[in-house]
């Protein structure tokens, strides 16, 4: 059978095609669970429903988001999404991949808070989806259409970028704290979470990964998950924002490749944080790698298979670190409504 997009307008025609691939592909005629609300944290989602952070490139060049961007998520929101995850948005100016990423700052609050609202309205006649701003830098893909170039957490001989520079200790270090503001910024424009995006090869993928970087994030695993653990602390101190990650859950894997979080090299010390073993949560998924597509397993992170591979993970939001663990267990997709009928 060709690769076919999936844009099937029946189940049966989707059995067919199973039955012809000779897959394995389980299948529900039941799917009452989706309409089922779910508690998190102070909030209840309405329904197992998520839009997927699905970046368009077209905020405006201050990185407020324009009128394509309102359109996208007041559709999203008007088609039941339960969960809302906004696409990623910069914390900085030099962090943005593309002149036309989101940017969220002190200057265009506003229109956030108005794009949070419109979101907001938009599903009036069904309920309140649950909104989710993704924070990021770039990393290596970063300054790519400016003159001052990618910044980096490390040089990769194996994906080298011109005019790369790799951001210091201390830029990195004051980054964190665009991070936390942004986050404040995202809780007075009114969204109910963030996500510190650490997947996708971008920059606290990298750091996650920085085996060669000197100082104090890179080298051992502490160090090299310090940004991203720094920055949650900062946030959960500094907010009352709920704080999701993204993570790649291959990356946890234990094969080497090149975002690999190396918590399984042979030998390698037990990690702990903040009174947690990092070191366990990394065994559970060695030991069950697709441990991530039972909703029941999910460990509090949002796990992501790389773009296209089509992997199902549910997705949850990150609250550990003594302040309790919730978990969701929804369904997530990158249309714009929900299949028709499914909430109805
Ligand atoms: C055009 C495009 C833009 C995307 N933008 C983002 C993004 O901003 N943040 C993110 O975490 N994932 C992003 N993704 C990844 C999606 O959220 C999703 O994980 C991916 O498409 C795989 O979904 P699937 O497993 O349902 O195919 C993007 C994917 C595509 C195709």
């Amino acid at each position: 059978m060709q690769h076919r997009i999936f844009d099937y307008e029946s189940s049966e025609q989707l059995l067919h095609d199973r039955q012809i691939a000779g897959l394995q592909l389980p299948f529900a005629r039941e799917t009452g669970i989706l309409k089922t609300p779910l508690r998190l944290g102070q909030r209840q989602i309405e329904n197992r429903l998520a839009a997927q952070p699905v970046e368009g490139f077209d905020a405006l060049p201050d990185g407020s988001p324009s009128e394509k961007n309102m359109a996208r998520y007041r559709a999203y929101a008007a088609g039941m999404s339960g969960m809302i995850w906004l696409e990623s948005v910069s914390v900085c100016a030099s962090g943005r991949s593309n002149p036309s990423q989101l940017w969220l700052r002190r200057e265009n609050v506003d229109r956030f808070r108005c794009l949070a609202d419109e979101i907001r309205t938009a599903a009036n006649s069904w309920g309140r989806p649950y909104t989710v701003v993704q924070l990021t830098h770039s990393g290596r893909y970063s300054g790519q259409h400016s003159a001052a170039g990618p910044e980096s957490a490390f040089h990769n001989p194996l994906i080298p970028k011109e005019h790369e520079r790799i951001l210091t200790d201390g830029e990195l270090s004051s980054l964190e704290d665009d991070y936390l503001l942004a986050a404040q910024l995202a809780q007075e424009a009114g969204f109910d979470a963030v996500d510190v995006r650490a997947c996708h090869g971008y920059l606290i993928n990298e750091l996650l990964a920085a085996r060669e970087r000197e100082g104090r994030y890179g080298g051992g695993f502490e160090n090299r998950a310090r940004f991203l653990l720094d920055v949650v602390e900062k946030i959960r101190a500094h907010t009352e924002i709920e704080v999701a990650v993204r993570l790649n859950v291959y990356d946890a894997l234990a094969q080497h490749h090149l975002w690999n979080w190396g918590l399984f090299a042979a030998g390698d010390p037990p990690v702990r944080y903040g009174g947690r073993n990092l070191s366990d949560r990394a065994s559970a998924y060695r030991s069950r790698p697709d441990a991530a597509a039972d909703p029941a397993d999910q460990t509090g992170c949002s796990a992501s298979g790389c773009c296209g591979f089509g992997v199902y993970m549910a997705a949850g939001v990150w609250r550990e670190c003594g302040r309790g663990r919730h978990r969701t267990g929804v369904v997530r997709f990158c249309g714009v409504r929900a299949p028709a009928g499914l909430l109805s």
